[in-house]
């Protein structure tokens, strides 16, 4: 079955209190769950990372109530479309706090795709694939990871 998967990125308010992002998390797991949106929100330096995958519709819907959102601004799709399978089939909304990861190597892969997709605004599917992807592995291996 296809998966509509939107990534996007955007830059959180000055100092945006952990609590309101862990409010995020907590909203978007009932909400997503509930609309069968399944994906993963980074933070990371100020700046949100976030892919979205399910229904077309309600991604896109999705997208656009949080684009409304003031915790955050210059919100930038980086990536959309369709895929033949999810790679967070297993989260309704993972959560990846990048300087909470201590674990060698795969910290320093993800921080590297991390610094790039803050550097270049447009990334190639290949490129945010392999991210995602990434992203993934890290949340199985490590115990700094939300689930639904
Ligand atoms: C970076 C960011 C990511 C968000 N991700 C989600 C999400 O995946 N699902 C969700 O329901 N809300 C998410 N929200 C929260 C929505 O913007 C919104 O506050 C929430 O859906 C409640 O909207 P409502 O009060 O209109 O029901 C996110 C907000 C931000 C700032």
């Amino acid at each position: 079955m296809k998966v509509y998967q939107l990534t996007y990125r955007s830059k959180a308010i000055p100092d945006l209190p952990l609590k309101e992002i862990q409010k995020i998390i907590e909203v978007a797991k009932d909400f997503n769950s509930t609309n069968e949106i399944s994906g993963c929100l980074i933070f990371d330096n100020g700046y949100f990372v976030q892919i979205l995958e399910g229904d077309e519709e309600k991604v896109t819907k999705l997208y656009s109530k949080i684009k409304i959102d003031r915790r955050h601004t210059q919100m930038e799709v980086l990536s959309k479309g369709w895929s033949s399978k999810r790679v967070f089939n297993d989260w309704g909304m993972g959560y990846l706090e990048m300087k909470e990861l201590k674990i060698g190597k795969k910290e320093d892969l993800v921080q590297n795709a991390m610094n790039e997709l803050t550097n270049i605004s447009v990334k190639n599917d290949f490129t945010l694939k392999v991210f995602w992807y990434n992203v993934h592995a890290l949340l199985t291996e490590t115990k700094f990871y939300k689930t639904l």
